[in-house]
């Protein structure tokens, strides 16, 4: 039928007790751009990321090591130290040692909530925009398996905190040149700085952690501290999209650096 009102069984904006209005959506502007760049901008970071991950190859340059592959936790890391910094799996891990660190920032970024918004829009148009029903003929949201694992959100932010810490330290490395003597200070340490700082950021602002910091009080008053702390987590998390693409952003960029240096693409300038 054509008619969406009249489909048998269906729900959401074509169920029975909805306005029988034929036409799909009633929107003039170009609702369709802001979910097709989404959709651009991830996949370009998801195809790039890929790349790196798996190239097992350029990702230290004296005293950078790039944020895709810290903390390294196989034998095989060519980092700093001359090899991993914990030695969790031994000589039979021969993959890139990226994969085994990647699952937290990428479960954290999966299932954060402005993402999910923006590849349930970008690639599954459900629902594509604001007003723009989706194609989908059912909505059970994320009541069951596997959308109902976005739950987990809250753990992967514990461990987005621990690997936030992990880039906090390398970034202070970067203070260090290639003979481990304090004191320097190139473009990269730049690059580290402002990295970590938008990590932080955007890590900070996540609603998991505004919820840690302030949620389950009756009363604020008697938390004093906690109500501070709440209303700094609030004033990030209304900026948490922009921090969300900023970091993705700058995460990239950051391995981009490592990269280009340690393939000899370019040499770092040097302030101190
Ligand atoms: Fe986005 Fe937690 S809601 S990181």
């Amino acid at each position: 039928g054509t008619e969406p009102s009249s489909q048998a069984g269906a729900s959401g904006v074509h169920a029975a007790s909805r306005a029988a209005i034929p036409a799909r959506h009633l929107r003039t502007d170009r609702w369709w751009l802001a979910p097709a760049c989404t959709a651009a901008g991830l996949l370009a970071f998801v195809v790039y990321s890929t790349w790196r991950a798996f190239a097992n190859a350029d990702y230290y340059h004296a005293p950078y090591v790039s944020p895709f592959y810290s903390p390294c936790l196989a034998q095989n890391c060519q980092t700093m130290h001359g090899g991993p910094n914990w030695e969790i799996f031994g000589p039979w891990w021969g993959l890139s040692p990226a994969l085994l660190i990647l699952i937290f920032p990428l479960g954290f970024r999966l299932t954060c909530y402005y993402y999910r918004k923006a590849y349930y829009r970008g690639f599954w148009a459900s629902p594509p925009a604001c007003a723009v029903a989706e194609p989908h003929k059912k909505y059970t949201g994320e009541t069951r398996f596997p959308l109902i694992l976005q739950n987990i959100h809250r753990y992967f932010f514990y461990f987005a905190v621990l690997v936030a810490c992990v880039l906090t330290f390398d970034t202070v490395l970067a203070f260090r040149d290639e003979h481990h003597r304090w004191g320097h200070m190139g473009l990269g340490t730049l690059v580290f700085l402002a990295n970590i700082v938008l990590i932080w950021a955007y890590t900070l602002s996540c609603h998991s952690c505004r919820h840690i910091v302030g949620g389950r009080l009756r009363h604020f008053s008697k938390h004093p501290v906690r109500y501070r702390l709440w209303g700094w987590v609030g004033k990030l998390n209304e900026r948490h999209m922009l921090l969300a693409w900023c970091s993705l952003f700058s995460v990239g960029f950051a391995d981009l650096y490592v990269y280009l240096l340690a393939t000899g693409a370019f040499a770092d300038p040097r302030f101190f």
